[in-house]
């Protein structure tokens, strides 16, 4: 997996010295009174809880106080600080990162096999470190967060059985997981979630020979012709330089100094480009509201919440070529997909045209998806110092060999994602857009910012519109700062095929039924939370239930907090819509919720995640990697 090094208040496109007339004087505030209400709010409604409910309260109260994410986060502010006097700038959140592995909260999990309730013994004996006996394990588990568990009622069974952390709904009093025989008879056959990595596949693809690995027939096929195409080109040009062998990515000799070799003649692109036999899968991608690929917030729960507000296209998070190709576990689970994607697409991102003919064909032949798109909008120095993402638009022979590669490969459309170039000043994205037409990429989305630019300035969408044109018949999708169905109706009129939304979802996922209904949606506080909810119940059913996957879930939903808190409130607004450039001020919401919602602090989206989740695990620690209230 990826970490994204964008610096935070570069992604969040904030501008400086802008003046707020956004919102009516009664509802502005300032950050001191601010902080001050929602603070004393909390504690008061703690005060309330603990009446009720003593025993809960108190490790609430213990980790509330003083949570160790909001320490964190002081101390990465000290460092930022330290790191600006000396001149040098902390880039994202990443470098202070502390890396704690999420099963570190659990003191002694329950062995697998008295999970499993199947009355085996342990085979590992003395040497297994984990609880055998479940009484005793369920004395040491921390309490229980709710009284019903989301995965048994909604699957008839709850796989994490004694260690949900709702177990009490499904557990019986002499310790059993109870199963509704009925509900799982509904579900029998069917997969909600496609594209695992099979265990069998990771083995072959760990295998590095060639006769027990994986077998990339078509892509061997495929690169034996652009082997012999750049022999042969540079033979008969008689160029005398250095190039590079696609095969072994081996600097090869000039031809002079080789023994002459024999060619089979010169090959035009028709020889290279042989139609394959099957026909393409098409894709109807005109006028679809496409969710864009979003790197650790777009995970597949953010997606359903999306999906049903009525997102049409969804994406997954971009995948590394060669992790995918090492068959990592962890880089195959960016391509899964929920049932309710029905138009389902995979990122993928890398800088050589044999890996990325591979990796085509491996996703080609082991999943189910709509269409491959190529990251080549990029702009994280990482990826793009090696030649990938942006770095892509300048290369453009290997672009060609690669796009060129993995639609021979595919049997599903191959799209692409560009930006408006490199340097800020010097837009190239018209000039290659003639050319991938020829390459045979089915859809382009143009991203209409440069690398350089990265979230400064709004994005060019005179600039989008020409290219549109250029792109015709192949679609072309904008991209770039919607926030409101205004900003999609101007987005739609420059003649651009379709629109892709990527923070304007993060600050408020209901923006595509606000886009296809052609309104303003004056969504209340717990209606927001109740879409919170939903994406815990989602979060529990694909990370799991017991406290590796409520953590892990309760992490995401800080990530996609730390956009959500952006969003103002349309009742409350002087100036309907909100626009994605504009730095909220501090203002008080209409109820203690939407005031809390409002809060650009760590510590209160914390709070909003106890809501939904339970209190923090006493050594629970979060920085985000998109810091949302890195307002300085
Ligand atoms: C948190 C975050 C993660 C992103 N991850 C990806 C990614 O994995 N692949 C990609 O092509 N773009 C990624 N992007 C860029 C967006 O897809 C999009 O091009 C950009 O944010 C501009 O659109 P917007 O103005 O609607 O936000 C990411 C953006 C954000 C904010
Ligand atoms: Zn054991
Ligand atoms: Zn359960």
């Amino acid at each position: 997996m990826l970490h994204c090094l964008t610096p935070p208040t570069e992604l969040h496109g904030q501008q400086k010295g802008f003046e707020c007339t956004l919102l009516p004087a009664q509802f502005l505030t300032t950050k001191e009174k601010f902080h001050g209400f929602v603070d004393s709010e909390w504690q008061s409604l703690k005060g309330e809880n603990t009446n009720k409910n003593d025993k809960v309260e108190e490790t609430k109260e213990a980790s509330v106080e003083e949570p160790q994410a909001k320490k964190l986060k002081l101390e990465a502010e000290e460092k930022d600080k330290a790191g600006k006097q000396d001149g040098k700038r902390l880039r994202g959140q990443n470098k202070s990162r502390p890396h704690v592995k999420p099963t570190t909260y659990d003191e002694k999990r329950l062995c697998l096999f008295s999970l499993l309730q199947e009355n085996r013994e342990c085979t590992f004996g003395d040497k297994c470190h984990f609880h055998h006996d479940i009484a005793e394990y369920l004395a040491t588990k921390p309490a229980d967060i709710g009284e019903s568990c989301y995965l048994y009622d909604t699957f008839g069974k709850c796989a994490f059985g004694v260690t949900c952390r709702y177990a009490k709904a499904h557990t019986t009093p002499d310790l059993k997981t109870m199963e509704n025989a009925e509900l799982i008879k509904t579900y029998e056959g069917r997969s909600t979630v496609k594209n695992s990595l099979s265990k069998d596949l990771q083995n072959s693809l760990r295998k590095r020979s060639q006769t027990n690995g994986y077998k990339f027939l078509l892509s061997a096929q495929r690169l034996i012709c652009i082997h012999r195409y750049v022999m042969c080109r540079e033979f008969l040009g008689g160029l005398k330089h250095f190039f590079t062998c696609l095969l072994c990515d081996q600097p090869q000799a000039s031809p002079e100094k080789q023994p002459p070799v024999k060619t089979v003649g010169p090959l035009t692109d028709e020889d290279v480009i042989k139609l394959r036999p099957c026909e393409k899968k098409q894709v109807d991608f005109q006028d679809k509201l496409y969710l864009a690929p979003l790197t650790t917030c777009g995970n597949l729960p953010f997606r359903r919440v999306c999906k049903r507000f009525g997102a049409d296209i969804t994406c997954g998070e971009m995948a590394m070529c060669t992790n995918l190709l090492q068959g990592q576990q962890s880089e195959w689970a960016l391509l899964k997909r929920h049932e309710s994607e029905d138009v389902f697409g995979v990122q993928v991102e890398g800088c050589f045209p044999d890996t990325m003919t591979r990796v085509a064909e491996l996703i080609n032949n082991n999943t189910d998806v709509d269409f491959v798109d190529i990251n080549s909008g990029c702009p994280i120095d990482l990826v793009y110092q090696k030649g990938g993402g942006c770095g892509l638009m300048t290369r453009t022979r290997k672009f060609e060999q690669i796009i060129k590669g993995m639609n021979y490969v595919l049997d599903v459309p191959l799209t692409v994602k560009i930006r408006t170039g490199v340097q800020e000043k010097s837009n190239i994205a018209h000039k290659l857009i003639p050319e991938m037409k020829n390459w045979g990429v089915s859809m382009i989305t143009l991203h209409g910012r440069s690398r350089e630019q990265r979230y400064t300035k709004l994005a060019d969408w005179d600039y989008i519109s020409t290219c549109s044109k250029l792109a015709s018949p192949v679609p072309l999708f904008g991209n770039g700062d919607i926030l409101s169905y205004e900003d999609a109706m101007k987005a739609r009129e420059t003649g651009v095929s379709g629109i892709m939304i990527a923070r304007g979802a993060l600050i408020k996922p209901w923006i595509f039924t606000e886009i296809k209904e052609s309104r303003h949606w004056d969504i209340s506080s717990s209606e927001r939370l109740d879409v919170l909810r939903d994406f815990s119940n989602f979060g529990l059913e694909h990370w799991g239930s017991d406290t590796r996957g409520v953590e892990k879930t309760r992490t995401f939903m800080l990530e996609w907090l730390s956009f959500m808190c952006r969003y103002i409130p349309v009742g409350l607004l002087e100036r309907v819509p909100q626009k994605i450039n504009e730095r909220p001020p501090y203002y008080m919401g209409r109820n203690y919720l939407e005031s809390l919602m409002a809060s650009q602090n760590v510590g209160d989206w914390v709070r909003i995640s106890e809501m939904l989740l339970g209190p923090i695990p006493k050594n629970f620690n979060f920085l985000p990697k998109h810091k949302a209230n890195a307002y300085k």
